[in-house]
């Protein structure tokens, strides 16, 4: 399937959902006030791969990435690693921000945001 439907009332704050999209994990992350704060703080100066909060989501308190390490393409962990609300890759070290953001470690890029919209208030279709 090329496109696939998301309800977000099974998702809840602080957590992230794994799915698969096209034969690649997908992470839908249902971020708190306090996550979205402090993404929204970072400086984009300091960051390798210079986007804001803003370039990444379409609604603050959905993420929506590939799960797919911009390294070598292992799998980050959720809730992992030195920033909270991030992801980790354990293959090499790889440090992501709940705005999946790389912020240490070998990955050249941030993780990458599919194409998606919001098909209702708690519905999203990735694709
Ligand atoms: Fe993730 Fe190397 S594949 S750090």
């Amino acid at each position: 399937l090329s496109k696939v439907e998301i309800k977000l009332d099974d998702i809840s704050e602080g957590t992230n959902l794994t799915l698969k999209w096209r034969n690649k994990p997908l992470f839908v992350r249902h971020r708190t006030a306090e996550e979205i704060a402090r993404m929204e703080a970072v400086n984009v100066s300091e960051l390798r791969d210079q986007e804001t909060d803003a370039d990444r989501v379409q609604r603050p308190e959905w993420l929506i990435v590939l799960g797919i390490c911009t390294h070598l393409g292992c799998v980050p962990l959720a809730n992992a690693g030195e920033y909270e609300g991030g992801y980790y890759c354990p293959c090499h070290g790889s440090h992501y921000d709940a705005s999946g953001r790389i912020r240490k470690g070998p990955a050249p890029t941030n993780m990458e945001t599919p194409e998606y919209f919001f098909s209702g208030d708690s519905t999203v279709v990735v694709g």
